[in-house]
This record gives structure tokens, sequence and C-alpha cells, in this order.
């Protein structure tokens, strides 16, 4: 019996449906059964050239469906066989595992641990806060009054002006997380505040509205400058090598008195002089102080018993000296051709 065109083509879709390989040999075998040369396919469409011209569109439409099943199949066979072939090359263990690519660790992010490692070493712990802050812990409670001029040097992004004063704004610096440890931890405090601060500055190769800090804090009696020389040097040895000298010039922040700035013998002409150190043999790498009293006692610290210094440092600063790096934005453009240079020990 010679079936209609229409009905031929349906069972060939079936059979196409129901159809199975094991091997490559079967797989071509069934393609060179549809698709080959003397293949069904062809010697429908030479069939399809006989039909009456009211049946054409029905019939081609048909036509090209089963061709496309028949493509696809063979697809889906040769997908199969490759994803199962790693097992039937098992049984040579030497061949090579699949090579998968490594991320690496963002610059910041090795200098940051870094630093809390050298600190932790000491008997430094970690605590961070929030970065959507309140004007108390991030102004206020370290001694900055509403009017205080070094409110202007920290140009703040606010959220909400709230009618008390206390405005809710972005941290501009991890000072705040000083204020909300003190306020709940009992001296000896110990402590350094790694994180993210925001300053509404124009964006430029020195420059950035977004950077991060390490800040870091030691509360207890009898707390005086001397630990805190002491502390720092011991930092800047291990950041910068055995032979790094230190110095302080007076410097100026309302939570600490006195305060200072502190240099770093340039770690490359070792204070001879060079372009990185603008000929002048030192690098600015922090700033540092005694906690103010005043600061205490708005954390409910007794401060005639206890005593305290503080320091903050930025990364980006640090980072770019490091590794030379000559334009703080290519930080955050997560250029892979970056990030891929900078290796991590851990
Ligand atoms: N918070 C200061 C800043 O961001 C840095 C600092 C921290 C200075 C602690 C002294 C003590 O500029």
């Amino acid at each position: 019996m010679i079936l209609p065109m229409k009905e031929l083509v349906l069972r060939y879709m079936e059979e196409v449906d129901q159809a199975t390989a094991s091997s490559a040999d079967e797989v071509e075998k069934f393609r060179i059964k549809f698709l080959g040369k003397k293949g069904i396919l062809n010697e429908l469409f030479a069939e399809f050239n006989n039909i009456p011209p009211s049946e054409k569109r029905e019939l081609g439409f048909l036509l090209n469906q089963l061709k496309e099943k028949v493509q696809q199949k063979v697809e889906q066979f040769r997908s199969i066989l490759e994803m199962s072939k790693p097992f039937q090359k098992l049984d040579d263990l030497t061949f090579s595992a699949d090579f998968y690519p490594m991320g690496s660790r963002h610059p910041l992010s090795i200098v940051e641990r870094r630093i809390i490692d050298i600190f932790a070493r000491i008997g430094f712990t970690i605590a961070e806060g929030p970065e959507i802050e309140d004007d108390w812990h991030n102004f206020s409670a370290l001694n900055f009054t509403p009017d205080h001029p070094a409110r202007d040097m920290q140009d703040t992004f606010f959220i909400e002006k709230r009618a008390d004063g206390n405005d809710v704004l972005l941290r501009t610096h991890t000072s705040s997380v000083q204020v909300r440890i003190m306020e709940k931890t009992k001296p000896p405090i110990r402590m350094i505040f790694p994180g993210r601060v925001f300053r509404n500055e124009a964006i430029s190769a020195r420059a950035h509205c977004i950077f991060h800090q390490v800040e870091g804090l030691y509360v207890d009696t009898n707390v005086s400058f001397v630990d805190l020389k002491q502390t720092l040097l011991y930092f800047a040895r291990e950041m910068y090598g055995e032979s790094t000298r230190i110095r302080f010039r007076p410097s100026y922040f309302p939570f600490t008195e006195p305060s200072a700035e502190m240099d770093i013998s340039c770690p490359l002409c070792k204070g001879e002089g060079c372009n990185i150190c603008k000929h002048t043999g030192w690098i600015e790498i922090l700033g540092c102080g005694m906690v103010d009293p005043a600061v205490l006692e708005n954390c409910d610290i007794h401060s005639e018993t206890y005593t305290g210094f503080a320091f903050g440092l930025g990364i980006e600063r640090i980072t770019m000296g490091l590794y030379q790096i000559k334009d703080l934005r290519l930080f955050f453009e997560n250029d892979t051709r970056f990030l891929h240079q900078f290796k991590a020990a851990f």
C-alpha cells in the first residue's frame, strides 16, 4: 500500500522521536538514513515536486519540520555521547583533569588582610559596624560640635536630616565603630575596625567617593603615647621591612589629643629621596593620637581611670604605595587584566 505523503511524513516523525543510538556508528547510520544523499529527506523533497499545488503549503511545512527534527536528534545524540566520554577515559589515570580558571583576590583585600594579620599577632581583634550611620556615632560622640569646621572637611553624604540633629548619613570614617564598641564594651579594648567609608569628593586618580580604612583602638589603664609609638613602629616594620623608620608630625583630629600624622621612611629609596617620596625620604601613612577624654566620657568610660590611643589609615593609599599603582580608579573598575596581577598567600 502506498501511503499518502502526509501520513508518511508523520510516521517518519514518530520514528525520529523514538530513535536511539548508543555509539558514534549508530548516530552516523541514523544521519545517513535521513539526511544522506539518497536518504529519506531527499527522496521526500523529490516527491514534493509532484504533488498538487493545493497540498504544497501544508506538506512543505511538515517536511521542513521533519528535517529540523532529524537535525536536532543528531545533535542530541552527539552531545550525549560527548558527555559520557570522560567515563570511557577513566581507565587512563594519567588523563589530565579539566582546567578550571581560578579568580584572584582584590588587591585591597590582600592588603586589608595583611594589616589585620599584623595587628592580630599582637592581640587586636576585629569589629565591624554599619555603613549607614547617624550623626552621633560619626561626629557628635567623637567631639565634633554641631558647628565644628572639621565636619566640612569630611564632605558627608547625608541620607536624612532629622529635627533632633541626629541626621542619618554614610559614615565618613570607621571611627564610628570605635564609638559603637566603646559604648558597649568595658576596657581593656584592643581592636581594629576595617571597612568602607564614603565622602562626597570628585573622582580622580587620587581621590574617590568610596574608599576603605582600617582604624585601631586601644583603651586600658596606663595607656600612653609610648604604647602608640611602639605599636605603630611594630606595624611599620612588619608591613614595610625591618629597617623602616617612623616619624610623627603634630596634627589635629577632634577626637584625639594630642594628634599626629605618622610617616615612614620611604621603602623604595630608604630615605635617600626619590620620585615616590617626592625627594623628602618620607611617606605619610596614617593619622593617630590619644583618645580625647571627652570621647571616652561620651561612651561612658571613666576618663580618669582609662586612657587610650587610636589610629586610622587608608587602605587605598597603602596599596598604591606597595604596588606602585598610580590611579586609584583602577581598584573600582573590575578590569580582570588589572586584578589578575595580584597574588595572595592567604
Ligand atoms: N578617622 C580619621 C580620618 O578618617 C583617622 C584617624 C583615626 C585619626 C583615629 C586619628 C585616630 O581621617
